[in-house]
């Protein structure tokens, strides 16, 4: 009887493990990786073109970024409101590059776009909370504006999403700089890497602007 409350513990510590050895196993996929990059479907469509030499913003496309617990990729109707006949003279673009998306649109069906960035489902993210706070997209997801295609840029992993929370203010940019990224890149972090003080915003003034601190306890993350 005496060995019981030790042979208990054991136990315990056996399923503990158990549990945290196959949630590690079943839930880190080999994917949850920095530089994956899924083939997406072969449309030609590009960042580079559309968010670095065009500029379009990026909350154009991805509507969402501001209002919601999880981001958006654009559905068709997005796309044909350029590419539709007539719009975007075909000396930019020529007609047989973008009939993929007229075909869509009249077919009224969806392009299969694969997901890059992939949360496990016991892990909750509030997308919105952290682009109303000034995090850059650039902090999360790389140099978008340079890529052709889409590849994860950060870890994902919870040392990385801690990490920033005990350091925020050095992930604060000014809120009207959040999906301008070439200014995030070129000014805030190449060309001024300790300069925290732009536009007149002290790094003081930036936490200032957070709900609250980003939080560290499991619970936060963890349902
Ligand atoms: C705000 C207008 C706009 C929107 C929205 C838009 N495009 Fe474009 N797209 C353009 C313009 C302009 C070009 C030509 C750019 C150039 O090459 O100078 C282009 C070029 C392209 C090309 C040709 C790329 C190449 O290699 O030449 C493809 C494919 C394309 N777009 C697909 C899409 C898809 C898919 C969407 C929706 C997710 C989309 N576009 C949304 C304006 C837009
Ligand atoms: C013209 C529309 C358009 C614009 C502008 C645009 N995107 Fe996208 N974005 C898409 C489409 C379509 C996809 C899905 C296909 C892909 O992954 O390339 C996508 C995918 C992504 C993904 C990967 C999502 C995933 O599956 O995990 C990220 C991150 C992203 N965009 C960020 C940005 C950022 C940051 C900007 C601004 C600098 C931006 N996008 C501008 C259309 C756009
Ligand atoms: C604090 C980090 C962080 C910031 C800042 C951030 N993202 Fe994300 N984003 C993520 C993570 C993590 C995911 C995967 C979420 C999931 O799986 O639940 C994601 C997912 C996405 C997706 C995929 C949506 C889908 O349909 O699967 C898009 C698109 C996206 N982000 C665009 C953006 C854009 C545009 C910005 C800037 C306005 C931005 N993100 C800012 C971390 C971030
Ligand atoms: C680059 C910085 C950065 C990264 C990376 C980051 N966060 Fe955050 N997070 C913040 C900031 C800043 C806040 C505070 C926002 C506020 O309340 O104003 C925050 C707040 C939160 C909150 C609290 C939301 C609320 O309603 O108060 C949760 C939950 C959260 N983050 C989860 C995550 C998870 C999960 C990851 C990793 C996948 C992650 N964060 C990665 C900066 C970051
Ligand atoms: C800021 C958000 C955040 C907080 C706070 C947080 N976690 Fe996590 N946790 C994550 C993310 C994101 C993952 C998924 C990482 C991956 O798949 O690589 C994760 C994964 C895990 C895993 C799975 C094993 C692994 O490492 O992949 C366990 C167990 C875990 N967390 C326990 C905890 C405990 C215990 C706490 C409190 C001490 C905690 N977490 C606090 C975000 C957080």
């Amino acid at each position: 009887m005496n060995a019981l409350p030790t042979l208990g513990a054991v136990a315990g510590l056996g399923g503990f493990v158990t549990v945290v050895g196959a949630v590690t196993y079943y839930f880190t996929p080999k994917f949850w990786e920095v530089g994956y990059m899924p083939e997406q479907p072969s449309t030609g469509f590009n960042h580079r073109i559309h968010a670095g030499t065009l500029g379009i913003d990026c909350r154009y496309c991805h509507s969402n970024v501001e209002d919601s617990k999880i981001s958006n990729v654009p559905t068709v109707s997005v796309c044909y409101g350029c590419h539709q006949e007539n719009h975007v003279s075909s000396e930019y673009v020529s007609d047989d590059k973008v009939a993929f998306i007229r075909e869509a649109y009249e077919t009224n069906s969806s392009i299969e776009w694969v997901n890059v960035h992939v949360l496990p489902d016991y892990v909750q993210f509030p997308h919105h909370v952290h682009v109303n706070a000034g995090v850059s997209c650039y902090s999360c997801h790389g140099q978008i504006m340079g890529m052709p295609v889409v590849y994860q840029a950060e870890p994902l992993s919870m040392k990385w999403c801690l990490d920033c929370h005990r350091n925020a203010e050095e992930n604060l940019v000014p809120p009207d700089k959040v999906t301008d990224l070439a200014w995030v890149q070129q000014d805030w972090f190449d060309k001024n890497p300790s300069d925290r003080n732009h536009e007149g915003l002290t790094p003081e003034q930036l936490v200032q602007s957070l709900h609250r601190d980003p939080p560290e306890h499991c619970a936060a993350c963890h349902y």
